[in-house]
């Protein structure tokens, strides 16, 4: 019989984590419950709405998909942590500018999952952007202006005017 608790140790958001864990815990519960950071938001919690996402080992994926015994030793980065270090401030200037946003809800998945899109350069077309962003659902805004703000700042990244 495997135990239930288990030990784990992570970095998160840069900062050493050590914390016993149930190993049914999915990493975005431990995420919210454990360590305060609510940021990460729980949806449909079955890998469909994306309100979950965050970074683990510099790869987005799915908070509600992923226990927390499975990021022993990973580094795990939050909205939080890419906000303070200014990594999306361009983003959250864009999302704000442009009403990319309503409840907000969505966002912090949103922008992640748009950074992951932009973090490798070049300006994606609309239909790409809107390809990344299709596992992330939003209730509000009809998506167009989240492509907006999302092109806005792939031109501005690469030194075009917008
Ligand atoms: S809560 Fe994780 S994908 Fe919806
Ligand atoms: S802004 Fe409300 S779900 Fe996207």
């Amino acid at each position: 019989m495997s135990e239930r608790f288990h030990d784990i140790v992570l970095t998160v958001n840069g900062e050493d984590v050590r914390e016993r864990v149930d190993a049914r815990k999915t990493l975005v519960d431990f995420l919210r419950e454990d360590l305060s950071l609510t940021g990460s938001h729980v949806g449909c919690e079955h890998g469909v709405c994306g309100a979950c996402t965050v970074r683990v080992d510099g790869v987005v994926v799915r908070g509600c998909l992923m226990l927390a015994v499975q990021c022993d030793g990973a580094r795990v980065e939050t909205i939080e942590g890419v906000s303070d270090s200014n990594e999306i401030a361009d983003l959250q200037q864009a999302f704000q500018a442009r009403n990319a946003l309503q409840c907000g809800y969505c966002t912090p998945g949103m922008l992640l999952a748009a950074q992951d899109l932009l973090r490798h350069g070049g300006v994606p077309s609309r239909e790409q952007i809107r390809e990344h962003l299709s596992g992330n659902y939003c209730r509000c805004t009809g998506y167009h202006a989240i492509v907006d703000a999302i092109e806005a700042v792939a031109q501005r990244r690469a030194g075009g005017r917008r």
